[in-house]
């Protein structure tokens, strides 16, 4: 079969095909622990269904505006108001079916072939792949754990040249939890305020921050905002994984011609999970959001804790969103029991994990950060206590 070549730059999603093993596992009655999912493991707070079913039961089960219904639009443009002080026209904001789908718009819409995008690792493993998707060149940038999974200054300026066309800010991080502090957020903005570059601000773990207040470069320095893109959405901080919306703030061209590429492909998000989303955003959900965080950041310190506590391991401590990403590295010059060859790669670590251990993690390659695994901290206390004890008992048999 003769397919479109630009697939062959794209890997499918390490995260998704994990996931969907561990599913086929569960499915014939085994016993798995999956850390592998990026989505939060509460259910949707009924207010928000019940904003669905009044949609469905009022016969709101039509097409909308290809960019979203007013409401919702204005009701972002009136967060972002309140959380940055800055007014953007209900125009200036495209809802879309969830953050991913903004973000390939948003690349979609904005490289030509050779422009580049710097992102810095580990990163999201969509990034790299959605700018390939455009012609984009990706422009990794190596963050280390002893910095916090901060870029130096140094590296920044490095990263950005002539072809630069956007940088991507993911804080707090999927998927090391990282939270990029004000200095280095400033370094950021030094190198690209008043260039033709953008900065994409991937904020979708804004509500899961664990030490401090959530920043980025508009919090640090709001006459930036001509050169910001905002993408954001409902999926992680209100459960809404399944309902798929997500939205872009930025300046008025971009979303244009975003919107431009949605009336040409998949029209508008649902209409039943736009009310849902509106709902999320203007009902009073302040105490359930604040109640998940908390649920949140004790298994955080509690899975922390016992990961580092396995004899070489290390786990950095998470200022936000919901991954543990402890270092390996140092188990992989071991050997499995009965195998002549050390494990050698997180992959092969992960593949023994779950065939012989059952536990379902991602491996840190997948992310640009080879010796690292990502452990989704999005399920009970119990299973945790469970996955963690078996990654012991794993790392204990190793010879
Ligand atoms: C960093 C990051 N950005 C964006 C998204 C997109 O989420 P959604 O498409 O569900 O809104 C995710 C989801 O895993 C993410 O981890």
């Amino acid at each position: 079969m003769r397919l479109a070549k630009r697939l062959d730059a794209v890997k499918p999603s390490p995260t998704l095909a994990i996931t969907a093993k561990a599913k086929e596992l569960k499915a014939k009655g085994i016993d798995v622990v999956g850390f592998g999912a990026g989505e939060p493991d509460f259910d949707t707070p009924k207010a928000i269904k019940q904003a669905a079913i009044a949609a469905i039961d009022a016969g709101f089960t039509k097409y909308t505006p290809t960019n979203g219904i007013p409401e919702l639009r204005e009701a972002i443009a009136k967060r972002i108001a309140q959380e940055h002080g800055i007014a953007y026209k209900a125009t200036e904001v495209l809802v879309s079916c969830g953050g991913k789908h903004a973000l390939y718009n948003l690349f979609q819409a904005l490289l030509n072939p050779g422009d580049e995008v710097v992102i810095f690792a580990p990163y999201w493993v969509s990034y790299a792949d959605m700018v390939r998707l455009a012609d984009g060149v990706p422009v990794i940038v190596q963050t280390r754990h002893e910095d916090g999974f901060e870029p130096s200054h140094e590296a920044i300026k490095k990263a950005i040249g002539p072809k630069t066309r956007a940088v991507i800010v993911n804080s707090p991080s999927n998927p090391t939890g990282a939270v990029f502090g004000r200095a280095t957020l400033r370094n950021i903005i030094d190198e690209v305020k008043g260039k033709d570059i953008l900065v994409i601000t991937d904020d979708i773990y804004d509500r899961l921050v664990y030490k401090g207040r959530f920043e980025n470069v508009l919090t640090v320095d709001p006459t930036l905002h001509p050169q910001v893109v905002l993408v954001n959405g409902v999926s992680k901080t209100y459960a809404m994984t399944g309902w798929r919306i997500g939205w872009t703030a930025g300046p008025q061209a971009l979303i244009s011609a975003m919107q431009k590429l949605q009336d040409n492909s998949t029209s508008n998000p649902t209409s039943i999970s736009q009310k849902a989303a509106l709902g999320a955003l203007t009902l009073p959900l302040d105490a359930e959001v604040e109640a998940m965080r908390r649920v949140f950041d004790e298994r955080r310190q509690h899975i922390v804790k016992r990961l580092n506590a396995i004899p070489g391991v290390t786990c950095f401590d998470p200022g936000g969103a919901f991954y543990a990403f402890p270092y390996v590295g140092n188990l992989l010059g071991k050997k499995i029991p009965g195998q002549a060859e050390p494990i050698g790669t997180d992959e092969k670590f992960v593949a023994h994990l779950l065939d012989h251990h059952k536990v379902a993690v991602v491996p840190g390659s997948a992310f640009g950060a080879p010796g690292y695994l990502r452990l989704s901290f999005a399920i009970g206390m119990d299973q945790i206590d469970k996955g963690v004890d078996r990654i012991a008992e794993m790392v204990k048999s190793l010879e």
